[in-house]
């Protein structure tokens, strides 16, 4: 099939084997599951019969049915929120201070522990305790997953390894629907006790898989733990810790490194005002994560059924399980193509899809007033599905995927940290105001009455991310995390990265200094010219050749492998 002939190509001339890799980084992505279960569960438990009788402090709907006080949904809803801005704020200093491995692991512990909290709650305070704790685990692991992915990967498939994190989120949203589909009939506290229970069983496998893994080589380079990065890569790429295309690669993560740290240090203040380039890559982490949620996908993941029960469709909580399969399994065509594809043009080729989307359903309801007839719902129906279908393919998967890959190893953490937070500060904000503004009955104070006129507001998002792809994204397909450094260095508009080829080798930097050009001044004794189109197989992957009469065994050695990629 075609699209399988443009999905994944592994070079022939990787030394070594990626299987453990792959295997790794899949087995990680399942962190996602606690995402998007996390997110999906609440808005189901929350109108569950036995839930507002159980949990109720006196407040009566209009059916005069025991229920909670608007307040109290409020806090059980934005805790999480603000549970996950502070994991994810959190994440920085504790996956620098004890490794991406074991903040992962204390981080489930912290979610685990609210999850406790939660399923043994039998009143409204002890409930958002634990949805705050949860929510701290939940924001920790979000940016930690997509970090530890991007650093033990191989550069060849580091994207399409991200995205099955957002799998795991597509599939963690549909797990939770479906369960409370399942539960919200049963007559006792089961009906959410089982849903909120569940939780544990993601977390404990993902803690129990957690506790073998390695911690990632890079992390282990910046603490300066040389050994042990060595043996965590051989791991990795299953090879021996003496072998040159190993220790080649742990060479260059290191001068890399080293080249980083002389051009500046890594605080918090040089994540926005750092070498090189710290600010406009951190702009661009937050703009994607920001955008990502303005193109409103959580107004259909959150909102959906209330939604179309406004707009007066048949079977609203069918039709939101079908868009939660859709977002799963439209998942999968950006998995295929994110590699030959590349990140700019997804998101672009998403972005156009979405916009075009929404606006003609903003404009039809504009046009037929919101009225609920059977076409108007047939249109809507349709066009949210298709938009589901390009966020899934591409603004869904591509931005962690970016965020994951664009910042040097000195600050990833913190930049990640900050990105994450920004969509969970949206996310939270969109999630909070959106029934506002979607609200057309009610006339409340600070209703805008927009009705399915909101898309007008997510269309035009889609386009300012249009924009924004096209200005600020650089290319970062094919090409190891360090050598994005030296794109960053090197290309000065995000509109030309495409054709960048690396160049640069760290290691003859650290030798032998640079010059602003971008070339080491004095005659190399290695020259590595990795190509990016070489993961396509069409051409030498490195050339390397021993110009020097002091070339050392070791360099011998690489040199006669003249065919193997080094590069990551
Ligand atoms: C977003 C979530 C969203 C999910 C939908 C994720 O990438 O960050 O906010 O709910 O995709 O699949």
């Amino acid at each position: 099939m075609a699209i399988f002939a443009m999905g994944w190509h592994k070079p022939d001339n990787v030394a070594g084997s990626s299987a453990p890799a792959i295997m790794v980084g899949l087995f990680v992505a399942t962190g996602g599951l606690l995402f998007g279960y996390d997110t999906g569960s609440i808005n189901g438990i929350l109108a569950m019969k036995t839930f507002r009788e159980d949990f109720s402090t006196g407040f009566v709907d209009a059916n005069q049915k025991p229920g909670m006080y608007p307040s109290q949904v409020s806090l059980i809803v934005a805790m999480l929120s603000a549970g996950t801005v502070i994991g994810a704020l959190l994440s920085a200093p504790v996956g620098d201070r004890w490794g991406r491995r074991r903040s992962l692991i204390g981080a489930v512990g912290v979610f685990s522990i609210g999850a406790i909290f939660q399923v043994a709650a039998t009143n409204v305070p002890t409930l958002v305790v634990g949805r705050t704790l949860a929510g701290v685990g939940v924001g920790t692991v979000s940016v930690l997953v997509p970090l530890y992915q991007s650093e033990m990967a191989p550069k060849w498939i580091r994207g399409t390894l991200v995205c099955a994190y957002q799998l795991s989120i597509t599939l963690g949203l549909l797990a939770a629907a479906l369960v409370n589909i399942l539960t919200y009939e049963m007559p006792s506290a089961a009906a959410y006790r089982i849903p909120m229970g569940l939780q544990l069983t993601w977390a404990f496998v993902l803690a129990l898989g957690l506790l073998v893994l390695p911690e990632t080589p890079r992390y282990l380079i910046k603490r300066g733990y040389k050994d042990a990065a060595a043996l965590s890569l051989s791991r990795l790429r299953r090879l021996d810790i003496t072998h040159p295309a190993l220790v080649e690669e742990l060479a260059e993560i290191e001068a890399n490194h080293d080249y980083e740290m002389a051009l500046g240090r890594d605080t918090y203040r040089d994540v926005f005002f750092g070498e090189p380039h710290l600010g406009r890559r951190t702009l661009t982490g937050c703009g994607l994560q920001m955008l990502q949620q303005l193109t409103g996908v959580n107004f259909i993941m959150y909102y959906g059924t209330t939604f179309f029960v406004g707009a007066g469709v048949d079977n609203p909580f069918k039709i939101s399980l079908i868009m939660q399969v859709i977002n799963v399994v439209s998942t999968f065509p950006g998995l295929f193509v994110i590699e030959s594809l590349g990140r700019r043009r997804l998101l672009i080729v998403g972005a156009i899809g979405m916009a075009v989307c929404q606006l003609l359903i903003a404009s039809y309801a504009t046009a037929s007033g919101d009225s609920g007839d059977g076409n108007q719902n047939v249109i809507l129906i349709a066009f949210v599905a298709i938009y589901i279908f390009f966020f899934a393919a591409s603004w869904g998967p591509v931005v962690w995927v970016v965020t994951s890959e664009i910042y040097p190893l000195k600050v990833r953490a913190k930049s990640m940290s900050i990105s994450t937070a920004s969509n969970w500060l949206l996310n939270f904000g969109i999630a909070y105001g959106t029934p506002y503004m979607v609200d057309t009955k009610s006339n409340q104070p600070g209703s805008v009455n927009l009705g399915s006129r909101v898309f007008f507001v997510w269309g035009t998002f889609c386009i300012v991310a249009i924009a924004f792809v096209w200005c600020m994204v650089y290319e970062t397909s094919k090409i190891s995390l360090e050598q994005i450094d030296e794109m960053y260095e090197r290309v000065d508009y995000a509109w030309n990265s495409r054709s960048f080829e690396p160049s640069w080798s760290f290691q003859q930097m650290r030798d032998f200094g640079f010059s602003d050009s971008g070339i080491p001044p004095t005659v190399p004794q290695l020259e590595l010219q990795p190509s990016r189109t070489s993961s396509a197989g069409t051409s030498t992957a490195v050339s390397a050749t021993t110009t020097s009469s002091t070339t050392s065994q070791d360099d011998k050695i690489i040199s006669s492998l003249g065919h193997i990629d080094l590069s990551y």
